[in-house]
């Protein structure tokens, strides 16, 4: 049996000024996929999952929510975007709260849960990260790798129908990715659904249902990983991932 939709977008396009920063694309995902979008810098992953976060408005397509329609006029988008996780490229903190009080922020101010049960929570999306030794560290006193982890506790936390990881691992040194992934590793091991722009290549044949090539704001190809790695049919991602299998190759 199919499994239901989760997320969809339809045309989704997003301009600014003169570029063109997502260009007609669509994609679905179903309950418990991973999809794998990449492309050069540039290519638009960032603000194809921003639009898709309801973080940035799209400028035409439509965008849906197990079938709701977000897109349409005069919609609140609050209680949506509480069901979508977001995980940032650039890893954001607040400075001066502890691991645990950034987890429970959300709670407190979104989901309005009260104070032990937000500390319930928080902890045990900690745990799931294993940062739980952690909790009562200052972002200042964590590494790279860790910051991040807690990012994707408080994307956690909220208990979200989907994640949307936007390069978890591309601000970090090699040494720390790894981490990082195993995290994402167990994430997909619970069937948690994802969409997450992402060049680590190994990571992405051993989980993703899908990947998706963009560039130039647009999808160029996608198909199951075996596809990209054994065979991808357009010259651009066939050089691309000819590319990023050689940078592979240097960091090991
Ligand atoms: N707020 C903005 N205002 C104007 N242009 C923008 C804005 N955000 C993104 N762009 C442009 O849209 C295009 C796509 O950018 P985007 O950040 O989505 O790419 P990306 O694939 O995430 O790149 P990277 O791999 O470097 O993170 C780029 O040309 C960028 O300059
Ligand atoms: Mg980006």
């Amino acid at each position: 049996m199919m499994r239901e939709v989760v997320m969809e977008c339809r045309n989704l396009w997003k301009i600014y000024g003169d570029i063109i920063a997502v260009k007609d694309v669509s994609l679905q995902i179903r309950e418990g996929e991973i999809k794998i979008i990449f492309g050069p810098s540039g290519s638009g992953k960032t603000t194809l999952l921003r639009c898709l976060g309801l973080l940035t408005k799209p400028t035409k397509g439509e965008i849906f929510l197990r079938g709701e329609c977000l897109t349409r006029p005069g919609i609140k988008l609050n209680k949506y975007r509480a069901r979508i996780g977001f995980v940032f490229q650039h890893i954001w903190l607040f400075h001066h709260l502890t691991a645990l009080q950034n987890v429970e922020l959300g709670l407190r101010r979104v989901l309005k849960l009260p104070k032990e049960e937000a500390r319930r929570r928080a902890m045990q999306a900690l745990r799931e990260v294993r940062m739980e030794r952690w909790a009562k560290h200052y972002p200042a006193q964590l590494s790279g790798g860790q910051q991040q982890r807690v990012g994707i506790a408080r994307a956690l936390a909220m208990d979200p129908e989907i994640i949307l990881l936007d390069e978890p691992t591309s601000a970090l040194d090699p040494e720390l990715t790894g981490e990082v992934i195993d995290t994402l590793r167990d994430l997909a091991k619970e069937g948690r659904t994802m969409l997450i722009a992402s060049h680590e290549m190994g990571f992405a044949r051993e989980v993703a249902d899908e990947m998706i090539f963009l560039d130039e704001g647009t999808i160029i190809e996608r198909g199951p990983p075996e596809h990209f790695f054994t065979n991808p049919r357009t010259e651009r991602a066939r050089r691309f991932m000819a590319r990023l299998i050689k940078q592979t190759m240097r960091e090991r």
